[in-house]
């Protein structure tokens, strides 16, 4: 009974997201590329500190989404496309269709990007903008957050993971893999670890993605920072929904319930999922680092 009811709900539930670690290295990866005047700024209006820091302030959002906390935030950090239908190829976000009553992660970056240029509002309020802001880029990069199909995954189930294939009765789900069964056995990390660990995963894995893409010379992933309209925040939905087409659900649905997944599906999609991070971090900074320099502009934040 409480086993059935606990599956019930867990299908209506649309998303987690990135595991916290996941959250925490897109922070980190953030603040590497901030300019200084980003690094102050943002560092002030959340009043970061050696217990809180940014990687804290990125996975924060997750914290308060359920319960008597912020609820009504839980719709924030996915779309869920009503085209999709990835068993047929067809991936598709339609922003005029997809985010009804303006109630989906691409419609609150914008508002809140809006609330932390609005030097008016009370500090808290800004403070908490800050925090989804850099938490939604993290959910906007990871596929299954873009996708209408199954609830996003989560009702794609169960899925097999270290276990030969079918799992009748096993309780994984496709978006649970994404955000953190691949992560955790990229970074070779165990299914359970303490907060402690998760942020020396995080400091780690920001380190060595960063690594690379100075080795790389990365180009901003097309980072584009138009503060004003939704069509950047779009162009990365659309990128992260059309993966789910050419590699989540690459082979249909019926294929990934009948394989484990920790196998040549893992071997293909980790790197896709470190790729995602990487970008989303990036893109994160690029995006503060536009925000700052309006603010900066406006020469209102000398209070702080
Ligand atoms: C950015 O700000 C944090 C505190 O919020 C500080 O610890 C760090 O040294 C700053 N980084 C740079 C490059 O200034
Ligand atoms: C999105 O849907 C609206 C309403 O059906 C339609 O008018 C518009 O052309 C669509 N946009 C794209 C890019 O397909
Ligand atoms: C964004 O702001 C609009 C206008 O105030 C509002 O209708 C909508 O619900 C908001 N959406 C989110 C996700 O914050
Ligand atoms: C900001 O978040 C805190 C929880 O960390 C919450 O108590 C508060 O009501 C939020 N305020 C706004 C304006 O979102």
């Amino acid at each position: 009974m409480l086993k059935s009811l606990s599956l019930a709900l867990l299908a209506v539930n649309p998303a987690l997201s990135w595991d916290g670690f996941g959250h925490q290295t897109v922070g980190y990866i953030a603040q590497k590329y901030f300019t200084s005047e980003a690094n102050a700024t943002l560092g002030a209006i959340i009043g970061l500190n050696s217990n809180f820091d940014i990687g804290d302030a990125a996975a924060w959002a997750d914290t308060v989404r359920d319960g008597a906390n912020l609820p009504w935030s839980k719709n924030w950090h996915f779309i869920n496309p009503k085209g999709d239908d990835p068993n047929n190829h067809v991936c598709t976000v339609n922003y005029t269709i997809d985010c009804p009553g303006s109630n989906c992660i691409i419609a609150a970056i914008m508002n809140q990007t809006n609330i932390l240029l609005d030097t008016t509002r009370p500090l808290i309020t800004r403070r908490n903008a800050t925090m989804w802001l850099l938490h939604f880029f993290g959910d906007l990069h990871q596929p299954m957050h873009t996708s209408g199909f199954k609830l996003g995954g989560n009702a794609v189930r169960p899925v097999c993971w270290d276990s030969p294939a079918p799992c009748p009765g096993g309780t994984r789900n496709l978006h649970a893999i994404w955000d953190s069964a691949i992560p955790r056995k990229w970074r070779s990390m165990p299914e359970e670890t303490t907060p402690a660990e998760d942020k020396v995963a995080a400091v780690a894995w920001a380190a060595d993605i960063y690594a690379k893409q100075q080795v790389e010379g990365i180009d901003g992933y097309g980072a584009c920072a138009d503060l004003h309209g939704p069509g950047c925040v779009l162009g990365y939905a659309a990128e992260s929904n059309r993966l789910v087409c050419t590699n989540a659900l690459k082979d249909g649905e019926p294929w990934v319930l009948s394989h484990d997944l920790s196998k040549e599906y893992y071997e293909e999609n980790a790197k896709v999922v470190e790729g995602r991070v990487a970008k989303a971090g990036v893109r994160l900074a690029a995006w503060m680092n536009g925000i700052a320099r309006v603010l900066a502009a406006n020469g209102r934040e000398e209070d702080l």
